[in-house]
């Protein structure tokens, strides 16, 4: 069992430790949770286990689609092992219907499907508030290369494929979501960092019941309950 010997570093939902090899870092769920970039914040009961459930089956199943991950294994009930990345300055948000800061910028109503999925990418800084970047000026500004952005667009469009086949099958609309990725010490690009309900929008296909952060954000009820449902959800949907 790899022993952490420092903090290398800590956000809002996570914290991550350094261990024994320098490659390999411990990434622990913490019960936080914030909105309105840190602006609303909570202890939300058992968050940590049940995103720390919920990402690691997720990334197995991705795993096992052919999509290289950070994971290495599940230690402990809030802790992964994962292989040390140096991230890609941008978060890479794939929308499959009009929600959240979509509909807020075009002044639409949240739902409409969109004719396809589309990519986003949104420069990954607390300080600025995570600006919507373009391609060209995340390129020119130094954020990342062109080669990279556009391998890292290509994997997210191969992942939302994969998690909304899953999520239908689960009979839950998925909306959009956020994910990141990085480079190993070999130089290879892997899907890092998490996919929960924290950076997803799930919606019930039949009643359109919030199963993601939004319940938190807009007060629509008790986010430990939802998050239960959802990592009870994709337990029994993905066995480890
Ligand atoms: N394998 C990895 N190697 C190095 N850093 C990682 C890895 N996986 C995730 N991270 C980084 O660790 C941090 C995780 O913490 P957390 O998600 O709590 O941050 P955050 O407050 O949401 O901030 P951010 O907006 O940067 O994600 C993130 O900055 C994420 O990019
Ligand atoms: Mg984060």
């Amino acid at each position: 069992m790899p022993t952490k010997t420092g903090v290398l570093a800590e956000g809002k939902s996570k914290r991550l430790h350094t261990t024994e090899d320098p490659n390999l870092l411990i990434q622990e769920f913490k019960d936080d949770a914030t909105a309105f970039n840190g602006v609303k914040k909570a202890s939300i009961k058992s968050k940590g286990v049940f995103n720390c459930d919920i990402s690691t089956r997720i990334f197995h199943l991705l795993e096992e689609a052919g999509i290289a991950t950070h994971l290495v294994e599940n230690l402990s009930a809030t802790e992964q092992l994962v292989k040390r990345v140096d991230i890609v300055m941008i978060e890479f948000i794939v929308r499959n219907r009009v929600a959240g800061s979509l509909a807020k910028r075009y002044g639409m109503d949240e739902g409409p499907e969109l004719p396809r999925p589309i990519i986003e990418y949104f420069v990954k800084s607390d300080e600025l508030g995570d600006p919507l970047i373009g391609r060209d000026c995340a390129e020119a500004l130094g954020y990342a290369d062109f080669a990279t952005i556009d391998e890292c667009t290509e994997l997210t469009l191969k992942i939302n494929q994969l998690m909304l086949a899953f999520w239908a099958q689960l009979g839950v609309n998925l909306v959009d979501f956020k994910i990141e990725f990085g480079r190993d010490a070999e130089g290879n690009l892997l899907l890092a960092d998490e996919i929960t309900p924290d950076g997803c929008r799930l919606w019930d296909a039949k009643t359109n019941e919030k199963l993601d952060k939004d319940v938190f954000r807009r007060d629509l009820g008790d986010l430990s309950e939802t998050y239960e449902k959802v990592a009870k959800m994709v337990a029994d949907a993905i066995p480890l």
